[in-house]
């Protein structure tokens, strides 16, 4: 059933677990995600990135996922990831998306609360919620480059006059992680996480899941972390199935073939993040 984001991560925050939130780009990575889903019987986000949509054109891929999420037993929200300005939260809206992101946490805060409740006033109109970001990740998300010198943490007093002034569902915040592959292990300032927690009470978001310990993923869902968005490990699934398929078959040239074991080995990399955020059988 299609849910929002607000009402998937409410629940989740009640339940001190955390709900995965995965990026997909077409129909093999979507039977993935929401194999994965149906089998642990959980709730899932299914993420799609601006980016994302211009390759596979958001007519097509939200039909897809909204196709599984009308006929699946769990509960199934349809997210714009980091959508860039306002128009293509809108467009992804008038396309069923039941949660968009505003990311415009690279301008400064003033300008950040006015883009983003000028989405959240759009979005909650026709019931649909709205995460924003506040801090900087770094690393590269689709082609958007973050460098070292740009990156600010979320400051947990901003945080909640953020909050206060845009009236968003979720908050993604910026404590040490970073997009992509990390170089040698996250430090992620659980400290600051903390701090945040106690001036911010919606839902708290971590970007840049991939590669985070699993100590440090309990820890952060025990500090109110509610939404954990993974994309590099799945697509790393992918990238190795199709290798080793083609290393075995060299002169296979029938798509399906090729792309079947992908989508075991990335509904194996989601299942393992479901039963780690201890969102398996809450759906
Ligand atoms: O928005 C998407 C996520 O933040 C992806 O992060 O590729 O590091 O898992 P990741
Ligand atoms: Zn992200």
């Amino acid at each position: 059933m299609l849910k929002t984001n607000a009402d998937l991560l409410l629940a989740a925050q009640q339940g001190g677990y955390a709900v995965g939130a995965f990026n997909t780009n077409n129909l093999e990575i979507t039977h993935a995600i929401m194999g994965a889903a149906q089998d642990r019987r959980a709730p899932v986000i299914v993420a799609t990135s601006a980016g994302a949509l211009k390759y596979a054109g958001i007519g097509f891929l939200s039909q897809i996922v909204l196709t599984y999420a009308h006929q699946a037993a769990v509960p199934v929200a349809l997210h714009l990831d980091h959508g860039p300005n306002f128009a293509s939260c809108m467009d992804c809206i008038r396309h069923g998306y039941s949660s968009v992101m505003i990311d415009a946490s690279k301008l400064p805060f003033d300008e950040n609360v006015a883009a983003t409740r000028q989405v959240v006033e759009a979005a909650h109109a026709v019931g649909v919620s709205v995460e924003a970001e506040l801090g900087r990740l770094v690393g590269i998300e689709d082609h958007v480059v973050v460098s070292e010198r740009e990156v600010a943490m979320t400051n947990p007093d901003e945080a909640a006059e953020f909050v206060r002034q845009t009236g968003i569902d979720a908050l993604a915040v910026a404590i040490g992680n970073a997009h992509g592959f990390y170089k040698g292990d996250p430090q992620l300032d659980f400290d600051r996480l903390r701090a945040i927690r106690e001036r911010v009470d919606i839902p708290l978001v971590l970007h840049g899941a991939s590669g985070i310990p699993d100590h440090d993923i309990r820890t952060a869902i025990s500090l109110g972390i509610c939404k954990i968005n993974i994309d590099t490990e799945v697509r790393d699934a992918f990238a190795r199935a199709v290798r080793q398929f083609l290393a075995k078959h060299p002169d296979e040239i029938d798509p399906r073939p090729i792309l079947k074991p992908t989508i075991q080995a990335m509904q194996t990399v989601v299942a393992r993040k479901i039963e780690l955020f201890g969102s398996a059988g809450r759906g």
